[in-house]
């Protein structure tokens, strides 16, 4: 990886940021772009300060909008991180062609630009919102389970992996999607799809009311971000042309997070009862089998500890 710098698109928000973060923190020299659409300069604080050192430069820029092109051909990105998106589900639904324009027209945006500019490998940020609600018994799912998107921000995320497969055909572009199970962590904001965690602790340490939608009898798989980043830095060099599952296999309930994290922030109010929201699955987990033999991934951060981590990070912004 010598000289050339690692581009992340997305680089300001949650995962992003902490990806820039790691990223640098393993001797690389990264450009960051982001519209700030999401994301903030404060996630990149401490990236920013290496600025001087010629490590690190932050690009505010619209992928769908000109100029990605020449920020590469500039900088020569050998890897590209792509993970900015459009990510909210329920604006999804509302504006399906917004959805689009980002996920999918950005998304080939940046594709044409590395391809035009030697770009050697994309990692992309695919979203387990993407294949559809599965039964019980077929969780965890692995990569052969495929049922289409419940939500057109699932689609979207969806309709890039052809593209990915499409460009490595064409141009040799090398590519590899990892399939993200709810990601949360330091930098999470209440907007995106494993945002409870960021809405409870938020709400919890300012003594509001935390809403809960339907029985919390539903379950999700909580993944750590600093695990996730691990992911796509082990996704640069290895697994070319797989789609991998990110996660850890473990349901957790919305009432089981609930309770965790009243108990570590002596929480005592119970929580609002609303109704269900429409569209939403009702079961999800990865199997992340495959991505431990291709990778050599595993998650290794327990619940327990990327919350008490999580809300180390919050306590001291609050
Ligand atoms: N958070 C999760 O649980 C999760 C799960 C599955 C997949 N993902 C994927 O991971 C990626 C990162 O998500 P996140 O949770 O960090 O969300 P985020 O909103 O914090 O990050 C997205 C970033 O992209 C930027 N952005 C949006 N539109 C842009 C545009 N047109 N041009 C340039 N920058 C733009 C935003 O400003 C933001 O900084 C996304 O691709 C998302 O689909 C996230």
């Amino acid at each position: 990886m010598a000289d050339r710098p690692v581009l992340v698109t997305g680089g300001a928000g949650f995962i992003g940021s902490n990806l820039v973060r790691r990223l640098l923190e393993d001797g690389h020299r990264v450009v960051a772009v982001d519209d700030l659409s999401t994301g903030a300069l404060e996630n990149l604080a401490e990236a920013r300060s290496e600025r001087a050192a010629g490590r690190f430069t932050f690009e505010r820029l619209d992928i769908r909008r000109g100029g990605l092109q020449a920020v590469m051909e500039r900088h020569r990105p050998e890897v590209v991180h792509h993970l900015a998106a459009q990510v909210d589900v329920r604006r999804s639904v509302e504006d399906p062609l917004h959805d689009a324009e980002v996920n999918v027209l950005g998304t080939i945006a940046v594709l044409e630009a590395a391809r035009l500019t030697g770009v050697r490998r994309i990692v992309y940020a695919s979203s387990v919102g993407s294949y559809g609600e599965p039964t019980l018994e077929e969780l965890p799912v692995d990569e052969t389970y495929d049922r289409p998107a419940t939500s057109q921000y699932g689609t979207s995320k969806r309709v890039v992996l052809d593209y990915l497969a499409t460009y490595r055909e064409l141009y040799g572009l090398e590519s590899t999607p990892l399939t993200l199970a709810n990601v949360y962590g330091p930098h999470q904001t209440t907007a995106g799809e494993g945002g409870v965690v960021a809405t409870f602790i938020g709400r919890m340490l300012d003594r509001q009311p935390c809403a809960i939608y339907g029985d919390g009898e539903q379950t999700r798989d909580f993944v750590f971000v600093d695990d996730v980043v691990h992911a796509f830095v082990l996704a640069m060099d290895r697994a070319e042309g797989q789609r991998l599952m990110i996660g850890t296999g473990h349901r957790t309930s919305i009432n089981q997070l609930f309770r965790a994290l009243a108990a570590a922030t002596g929480y005592d109010h119970e929580p609002l009862r609303k109704p269900a929201r429409l569209g939403e699955v009702r079961h999800s987990a990865l199997d992340a089998r495959r991505a431990a033999a291709e990778l050599g991934w595993k998650p290794w951060t327990t619940l327990e500890e990327g919350l008490a981590a999580t809300l180390g990070w919050a306590a001291g912004r609050a």
